[in-house]
């Protein structure tokens, strides 16, 4: 089964609500909803507040992509502010053990992320412990940019440790550049969440776009 979990990076932050509505309405499987610090990358997003505040108008799973060099100091912060899924990255200057342990223990669900030059075999340490692994197909920072296809053996290579040790219960997601096109080769590889935000955002019929990531005929 292939989810989409639409990015708000690249959503009118004006009308949010509105926007969320929408993807609720195209059939949006959860909401991605990217945090960044201007130090892990250099963009600045959004925070627990924000996501606070959204968290009363929707129940759309929450798919939280953190993208902060401390996660381990803010994942309570995240937690209470309704994530159900926080995905923290590997690159990150914080004791991964603990903190997706920590996360765990908040009865959240436990993501780590891969920037595009971190190896696949760093997730073999924590397959007992993690709900999903991030392989990021863009350099982490910034919405639009295209999708790396060098990504593709890696995406193969996270799947193949999944299936063969049983962590069957791992969700194995992508994002960065994911389109039509690129969703295709990404859930051929192995993927089965697809993150998508100028894909969805660009178009006026989230709908459609979403149905075409699925590679819905
Ligand atoms: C990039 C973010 C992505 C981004 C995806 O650092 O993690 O979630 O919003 O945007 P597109 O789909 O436009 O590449
Ligand atoms: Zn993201």
């Amino acid at each position: 089964m292939i989810k989409i979990s639409p990015s708000i990076l690249s959503s009118d932050f004006s009308n949010l609500e509105t926007e969320i509505k929408k993807l609720e309405t195209a059939g949006a499987d959860m909401l991605h909803i990217d945090v960044m610090d201007g130090h892990f990358v250099d963009n600045i997003t959004i925070g627990p507040t924000v996501i606070s505040s959204i968290r009363k108008k929707t129940n759309l799973i929450f798919d939280v992509h953190l993208m902060i060099s401390r996660p381990d100091k803010y994942i309570d912060d995240f937690i209470k502010s309704g994530a159900d899924i926080l995905t923290i990255h590997f690159e990150s200057q914080s004791n991964i053990k603990e903190s997706l342990i920590k996360i765990k223990q908040k009865n959240c669900l436990a993501g780590l992320a891969l920037k595009p030059k971190t190896d696949p075999d760093v997730v073999l340490e924590y397959l007992n412990i993690l709900d999903l692994i991030l392989v990021m197909t863009v350099e982490p920072g910034f919405g639009g940019q295209e999708f790396m296809s060098s990504m593709i053996p890696k995406i193969k290579r996270v799947r193949e440790y999944i299936n063969n040790f049983s962590f069957n219960n791992i969700d194995l997601q992508v994002d960065g550049g994911l389109n039509n096109i690129t969703s295709k080769k990404a859930i051929s590889s192995g993927a089965n969440i697809i993150v998508a935000g100028s894909y969805i955002f660009k178009s006026n019929n989230y709908k459609n776009q979403i149905k075409n990531l699925k590679n819905l005929k």
